[in-house]
């Protein structure tokens, strides 16, 4: 078990979540020293294992962090209001229907890029130079403008992503944001890194 400590920017409050780290490697990413002394299959697990997620304690529009790969992973449960407005931005996306098949699994390529409309999952790195957008779930800000219906914003050079994790058209991210795999252990259990159809 490894504890991660999720953050949620838009409530400015912090929750602590648990993530378990599948196979028994939690400790792989404070052994680095001993990365070494590792088997080759100890290390590949530690590269790619797949990675639990509790989203029990998760509140609506609330956004926690786990890593897998290295990487920060998203898991953001959504309001109906916030699903609701999804559709309506088509016209200023550069790729509303997730055309790009890279940047999601095939069961994400949907409006709501996800399995279940209310938890989106995304890897949290901005597809422009891979810096980690900001969580902005607040509508209408002053520094995003009066269009502006929540989403994520990326700091380094001002691409904007919806609550889908779509990029906006006329920003330097050329993709949408990636959906990981991942399946429902649960209703409150979301493992990153494996499809739905793997055992
Ligand atoms: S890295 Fe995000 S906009 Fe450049």
């Amino acid at each position: 078990m490894s504890t991660v400590d999720a953050v949620n920017p838009g409530r400015r409050r912090f929750l602590t979540l648990t993530a378990t780290v599948v196979g028994g490697v939690g400790a792989a990413f404070v052994a680095v020293p001993f990365l070494k002394s590792w088997s080759p299959s100890e290390r590949a697990k530690a590269a790619g294992a797949p990675v639990e997620a509790d989203i029990s304690k998760l509140e609506e529009g609330a956004l926690m962090t786990v890593e897998w790969r290295g990487k920060p992973v998203w898991l953001l449960k959504r309001s109906k209001k916030m699903l609701d407005d999804l559709p309506g931005l088509k016209g200023q996306l550069l790729d509303p229907d997730s055309s790009t098949t890279s940047q999601q699994p095939k069961y994400a390529q949907n409006v709501d890029r996800s399995i279940k409309p209310e938890v989106l999952v995304l890897v949290g790195i901005c597809t422009h130079l891979g810096c980690s957008p900001t969580f902005r779930p607040d509508a209408a800000p002053a520094d995003l403008g009066p269009e502006w219906k929540g989403g994520f914003f990326c700091p380094c050079h001002g691409s904007r992503f919806d609550l889908a994790g779509r990029v906006y058209k006329n920003v330097p991210a050329p993709k949408n944001l990636e959906v990981p795999s991942y399946r429902f252990l649960s209703e409150s259990r979301v493992l990153i890194g494996v499809d739905p159809e793997a055992a």
